[in-house]
C-alpha cells in the first residue's frame, strides 16, 4: 500500500524566553492565574528582525539533516501559518528561496491551529495520488507580532516557533493511516485578526482600533474546543477500528492543558501517553504539533509500529486529526 511516511522531523524556537513572572511585571496578571487556567509557564518570542520564514528555515534545516537530504531533493514545500512574512508572496516561497529548494513548488495553508494537520492531509493526498514523492511540511508562527500586548486575555497564551516534517512515498504499513479535516465558518468571530485584509485594509483607523491584533473569545472557544476535540478523537479511532488502548501516543494541539486533559479522559488515556510541552512554549498555533512531534521523536518516545494520534482545533473554526502508524 502506498503511504505518506514521515521520514524526518525538525523544530526551532527563538532563544528569548518570556516567563509568567516577566508578564506579571508587564500587566495585571499572575503566574498562578496563567498556570491554573492554561498550564503555560513560559513562551518563546521571536527577535525583532526574525520572521516566520526564518523560524521555518531553522526547523526545515534540522529535518533535512535528520533525513540526510538536500533541499534540492524536495518536490513540494507547504507552510501552515496564519502569521506569514507578508500577504504576497507565500511564506513557503520565501522558505524555498532560503533553502535553495529550486525544484519545489511552494504554497501556504491557512487553518490557524489546525494548519499542520490540514497540511498533513494535503501532503498525504499528493503523495498517494503519485503527484509528488517528497514533501517538506512546516508549521511556523510568530504570533507574538500579532498579539495585543495590552490585552491580558490573549497575550499570555501565545508563543513563537516552527516545526517541520519530511514526508516520502513509501510502500508498507507505516505512514499516515487517515486524516480528517473539518470547519465551521459560522463561528469565525470566536477567533480572528480582522485588520490588514480586503475587509479592513490597513489605515490609521484600523491601527487606532487595534484591528491588526488577534482577538479571541476565549471562554466560548474553550467550550467548543473541548466538545469538538473529545468527539473527534473518539470518531477517528472508531473509523480506524482502533481502541484507545492501542494508541501509543496522543499529540494534541497545545492550547490549554485543561482541553488536553479532557480529551485524554474521554479516551481513557493516562497522561503519560500524551505529549505536553505547552508549559515551555505556550500556544504556537500551527507550529505546536510539529514541535511536540519532533521533541517526542528525538527522545525516542515514538517507536516503529506505534500508533500516534494528532488532533487540533483553531480559528476558522477548524479542527482536524491524523492517525499515523510510525
Ligand atoms: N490574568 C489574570 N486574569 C485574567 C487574565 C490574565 N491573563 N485573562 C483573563 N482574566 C480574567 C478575566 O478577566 C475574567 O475575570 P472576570 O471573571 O472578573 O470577568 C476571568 O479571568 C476568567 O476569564 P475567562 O476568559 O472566563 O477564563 P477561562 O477559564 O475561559 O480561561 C482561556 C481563558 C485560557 C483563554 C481559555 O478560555 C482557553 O484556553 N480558551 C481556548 C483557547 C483555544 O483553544 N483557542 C483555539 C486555538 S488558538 C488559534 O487558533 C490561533
Amino acid at each position: 500500500m502506498l503511504r505518506a511516511k514521515i521520514i524526518a522531523t525538525g523544530s526551532y524556537a527563538p532563544e528569548r524566553k518570556l516567563t509568567n513572572f516577566d508578564l506579571e511585571k508587564m500587566m495585571d496578571t499572575s503566574d498562578e492565574w496563567i498556570t491554573e487556567r492554561t498550564g503555560i509557564k513560559e513562551r518563546r518570542i521571536a527577535g525583532e528582525r526574525q520572521s516566520t520564514s526564518d523560524l521555518a528555515y531553522e526547523a526545515s534545516k534540522a529535518a533535512l539533516k535528520q533525513a540526510g537530504l538536500k533541499a534540492k531533493d524536495i518536490d513540494l514545500i507547504v507552510v501552515a501559518t496564519v502569521t506569514g512574512d507578508m500577504p504576497v508572496p507565500s511564506t513557503a516561497c520565501l522558505l524555498q528561496n532560503l533553502l535553495g529548494a529550486k525544484k519545489a513548488a511552494a504554497f501556504d495553508i491557512s487553518a490557524a491551529c489546525s494548519g499542520f494537520i490540514y497540511g498533513l492531509s494535503v501532503a498525504d493526498s499528493f503523495i498517494r495520488s503519485g503527484m509528488y514523492k517528497r514533501i517538506l511540511l512546516v508549521g511556523a508562527e510568530t504570533l507574538s507580532k500579532f498579539t495585543d500586548w495590552e490585552d491580558r486575555t490573549t497575550c499570555v497564551l501565545f508563543g513563537d516557533g516552527a516545526g517541520a516534517v519530511i514526508l516520502e512515498a513509501a510502500n508498507g504499513e507505516s505512514g499516515i493511516v487517515s486524516t480528517e479535516m473539518h470547519s465551521d465558518g459560522s463561528l469565525w468571530e470566536l477567533l480572528n485578526l480582522p485588520g490588514g485584509g480586503s475587509k479592513y485594509p490597513p489605515s490609521k483607523e484600523t491601527i487606532n482600533k487595534r484591528l491588526h491584533f488577534l482577538k479571541m473569545k476565549g471562554n466560548e472557544t474553550f467550550k467548543v474546543a473541548v466538545r469538538t476535540l473529545e468527539s473527534l478523537a473518539v470518531d477517528t479511532l472508531k473509523k480506524n477500528n482502533l481502541k484507545p488502548s492501542q494508541l501509543s501516543t496522543l499529540i494534541p494541539h497545545q492550547a490549554n492543558l485543561r482541553i488536553i486533559q479532557a480529551t485524554a479522559n474521554r479516551l481513557g488515556l493516562s497522561m503519560d501517553k500524551v505529549v505536553v510541552n505547552l508549559d515551555r512554549y505556550g500556544n504556537t498555533s500551527a507550529a505546536s504539533i510539529p514541535i511536540a512531534l519532533d521533541e517526542a521523536v528525538r527522545i525516542g518516545r515514538i517507536r516503529e509500529g506505534d500508533y500516534v494520534l494528532l488532533e487540533a482545533f483553531g480559528g476558522g473554526l477548524t479542527w482536524a486529526s491524523a492517525l499515523i502508524k510510525w
